[in-house]
């Protein structure tokens, strides 16, 4: 079994009762209830009414660099649909991945909601899109950071991303520098 697969079937210390949660797109998946608040989230893929929601919380997390609702709305129509947690009132998190380029594929946004965090939905989202696109027959994923976010590099990281390139500087306009992490699955 390859190192990638094993960290998807490892069940996480932070709380999701199940290592992976199947996504079938739009279909509501049982929820994971997460222990120490009692809270309860549950994961599935966005419907076309997620997507102001979406807009909303990537809003909120990356204030200077939101994703416009008509882009993830163009995106979502040409087949990238968010994987979302929500917690029984709104969207807290969102994974959102590129449509696939014959065997590679980008990570385009990762965000849990600031009260959100620090209980597995970050890991959580990732592991399911890594798990499925590995199905779908990608083999590489990548994504661009912040070189200062520490918190993604670290997630990242601990998923088998690696850091090979020198920092790309203005890769997103001025002053927007951004490494590039790639994994193989
Ligand atoms: C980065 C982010 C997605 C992590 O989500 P999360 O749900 O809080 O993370 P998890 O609870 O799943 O933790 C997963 C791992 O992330 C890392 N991590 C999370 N928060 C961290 C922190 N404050 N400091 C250092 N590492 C941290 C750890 O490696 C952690 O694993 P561990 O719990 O075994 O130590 C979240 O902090 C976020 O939305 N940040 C703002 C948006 C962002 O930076 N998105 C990524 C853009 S590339």
């Amino acid at each position: 079994m390859g190192r990638l697969k094993q960290q998807l079937l490892e069940v996480p210390s932070s709380g999701w009762k199940q290592s992976r949660v199947a996504c079938h797109r739009g279909r509501m998946l049982p929820g994971v209830d997460i222990p120490d608040r009692g809270a309860r989230f549950r994961m599935r893929g966005a419907v076309e009414g997620d997507l102001l929601d979406i807009a909303r919380l990537d809003g909120e997390v990356f204030p200077a660099t939101p994703y416009p609702f008509f882009v993830l709305r163009q995106l979502f129509a040409m087949g990238c649909v968010p994987l979302v947690v929500e917690d029984g009132e709104r969207i807290c998190a969102y994974v959102l991945s590129s449509g696939q380029d014959g065997a590679r594929c980008w990570i385009l946004a990762l965000a849990v909601a600031p009260d959100a965090r620090a209980r597995g939905l970050g890991r959580g989202l990732m592991r399911e899109t890594l798990y499925e696109l590995r199905r779908r027959g990608v083999r590489e994923v990548l994504l661009s950071v912040e070189p200062a976010n520490s918190a993604a590099i670290a997630l990242y990281r601990s998923l088998g991303f690696t850091c090979d390139e020198a920092l790309r500087r203005d890769y997103f306009g001025p002053g927007e520098d951004r490494l590039i992490m790639r994994s193989r699955l």
